[in-house]
């Protein structure tokens, strides 16, 4: 099963894994659940973290999601659990000295909000090292506009060229590609691995629910940083027995 997935990173460039008796994902549904009614100031108004925009004004939602990315990034145990749940499959894709992103980001996508769109992008266009590879963990059901759309390796290796001498807009080139798209369909309980090398985004929600999904960055401790590097971006995740075996002697390199 775990090759199955590095056939898939190696083919479309992601693959959708599941994290299997997920009940930390449950659990971290119901601390948010309980977080919300509190924010809102009534209890129970929220049943399902997929209806957040029933009650949610607009205006408030920056504030609610910063402070969502802090009780999570608090929750020690969430971040536990799943680097546990997902280590398998990173050690087999980047082998065994791991990165991890130091802080856990959410994006939240109401049905109807303009303003959380995030255009097409990779994120080597924001010095990100194309070393990385993202884990993607929605809270709640995600599907067609409600998800993000990544363009599949092959169908990038035939743009790439189109991309570089393109005198289109991103708005243009986004419109352009559209078929090219894949808009990912991930249950809570799964995760996604996308390389964020590829052409990636979402637009408005014309769903009805609300999607929350975490996003956390993971990449060999060895492989080159770009902009964001090990310390104030990334922290140290695991040692394979090498970097062990150098640490434990106390041995000085270059
Ligand atoms: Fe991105």
């Amino acid at each position: 099963m775990i090759d199955q997935h590095k056939e898939n990173i190696l083919k479309d460039g992601f693959t959708i894994i599941e994290l299997g008796n997920a009940s930390f994902i449950e659990s971290m549904q119901n601390d948010l659940l309980l977080f919300t009614n509190n924010f809102l100031g009534s209890s129970l108004k929220v049943k399902k973290l997929e209806n957040l925009h029933h009650e949610l004004p607009i205006e408030s939602l920056n504030e609610f999601r910063l402070k969502v990315i802090k009780l999570i990034n608090q929750n020690q145990d969430f971040r536990k659990n799943l680097t546990d749940t997902i280590l398998p499959h990173f050690q087999h894709l980047l082998g065994p000295d791991l990165a991890i992103q130091k802080n856990i980001n959410l994006v939240i996508s109401l049905p109807g909000d303009v303003t959380s769109q995030i255009p097409m992008h990779s994120d080597m266009w924001t010095g990100h090292s194309p070393f990385e590879l993202n884990l993607w963990v929605p809270f709640t059901k995600t599907y067609k506009t409600q998800s993000m759309f990544i363009m599949p390796l092959d169908k990038w290796i035939l743009r790439k060229e189109e991309f570089k001498n393109s005198k289109n807009t991103l708005q243009e080139l986004t419109k352009l590609w559209e078929k090219d798209f894949v808009f990912v369909e991930v249950d809570p309980g799964q995760a996604l691995i996308f390389w964020h090398n590829l052409p990636h985004g979402n637009c408005t929600n014309q769903e009805t629910i609300s999607r929350l999904a975490v996003n956390v960055r993971i990449k060999n401790l060895y492989t080159p940083y770009g902009d964001k590097g090990l310390g104030d971006y990334f922290i140290p995740l695991t040692y394979g027995p090498m970097t062990e075996l150098i640490f434990k002697a106390k041995t000085q390199w270059d």
